[in-house]
């Protein structure tokens, strides 16, 4: 299976808007998928369930039927409780077009997501990973490769997607340091049907970060990103400077007691005081609108493909 026409007719990019947590909210959401690029947020952006709900009416709401559709991610082994339950409730009565899945196994919900015609991506970081997700059914693999932002897998796009599309002929979309439209055709060239962005959408009018965070991005090079285990508890990439300003020393930074527990000193936290960000960084200089940005990258993977 490749993109279904119905989401292929809506796309003016083939990609994505990969969710992130505290950084993607209704705003991105929307405004990314009016541009044509498919949007995506962590629904543990939303505090509550209510809030939840209330972000999803008015994505839908503003979005209408000929935006490019939305994507809701849900690490799966992270949300407590019945919060799970609570937010694919919302998502089952809205039919949400794309469910991301990640940090756990999708089998359990993968039938019931495509009875209300919706489409499960699931992010993988290896061929094991990759193989076992297949067997759970999803329609789409996102494979996390290195340099990624968040999250982030230790292999080369180049070994992994040829590898995953000798056995997989569904929706496999790529990510890790893609911040151009040339890029983008470059995942394509490679096998991918869509390119995964993050670190790039971050330094956007209407992401959630901060604005210290959004100005860091724009100041980071690709040699600043620290692909470590210590601020999440799995490995993953952040600015130098960002280690540096709550005092931890990248060369020197505390053994985390296991996945999802790091060990770092009181009140220093993955995410909200110490800012991640992949190896695109090097490419970003500026902080447009989502519309603007995505102008961008349109003429950039036109011209791109011209010289195919
Ligand atoms: C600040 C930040 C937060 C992220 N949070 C999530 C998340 O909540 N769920 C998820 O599946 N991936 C998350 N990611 C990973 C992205 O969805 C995506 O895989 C990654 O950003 C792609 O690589 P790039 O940043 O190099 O484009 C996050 C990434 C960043 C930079």
């Amino acid at each position: 299976m490749t993109i279904p026409a119905s989401i292929k007719n809506r796309l003016t990019l083939p990609a994505i808007a990969a969710p992130m947590f505290l950084v993607s909210g209704p705003d991105l959401v929307i405004a990314t998928c009016k541009a044509g690029v498919i949007g995506s947020f962590p629904a543990m952006n939303a505090r509550t369930s209510t809030e939840f709900a209330d972000w999803m009416t008015k994505i839908i709401e503003e979005t209408g039927p000929y935006a490019a559709p939305y994507a809701v991610n849900f690490p799966l082994s992270r949300m407590k409780g019945g919060q799970l339950d609570d937010y694919f409730d919302i998502c089952r009565k809205y039919r949400t077009p794309i469910i991301i899945t990640s940090v756990g196994n999708p089998a359990s919900i993968v039938d019931e997501i495509h009875d209300w015609g919706g489409l499960v991506f699931h992010d993988v970081t290896t061929v094991h990973h990759a193989k076992k997700a297949v067997a759970a059914g999803v329609d789409g693999l996102i494979l996390v490769c290195a340099g990624a932002g968040g999250h982030a897998g230790a292999a080369t796009p180049f070994a992994l997607v040829e590898q995953v599309r000798a056995f997989f002929d569904g929706i496999l979309i790529v990510a890790g340091g893609i911040s151009t439209g040339r890029a983008i055709r470059a995942a394509e060239v490679l096998g991918a049907d869509l390119a995964y962005l993050g670190t790039r959408f971050i330094a956007t009018k209407e992401a959630m970060a901060e604005e210290d965070y959004k100005n860091m991005i724009l100041q980071e090079e690709t040699q600043d990103i620290v692909y470590t285990n210590s601020i999440s508890g799995l490995p993953a990439n952040f600015m130098r400077s960002s280690l540096q300003a709550v005092g931890l020393d990248a060369n020197d930074l505390p053994k985390p007691e296991g996945p999802f527990r790091p060990n770092l000193p009181d009140g220093i936290t993955a995410w909200k005081s110490v800012w991640s960000a992949g190896q695109g960084v090097g490419l970003i200089e500026d902080s447009p609108s989502t519309a603007d940005l995505v102008l961008q990258m349109t003429a950039e993977y036109q011209s791109a493909c011209a010289m195919d």
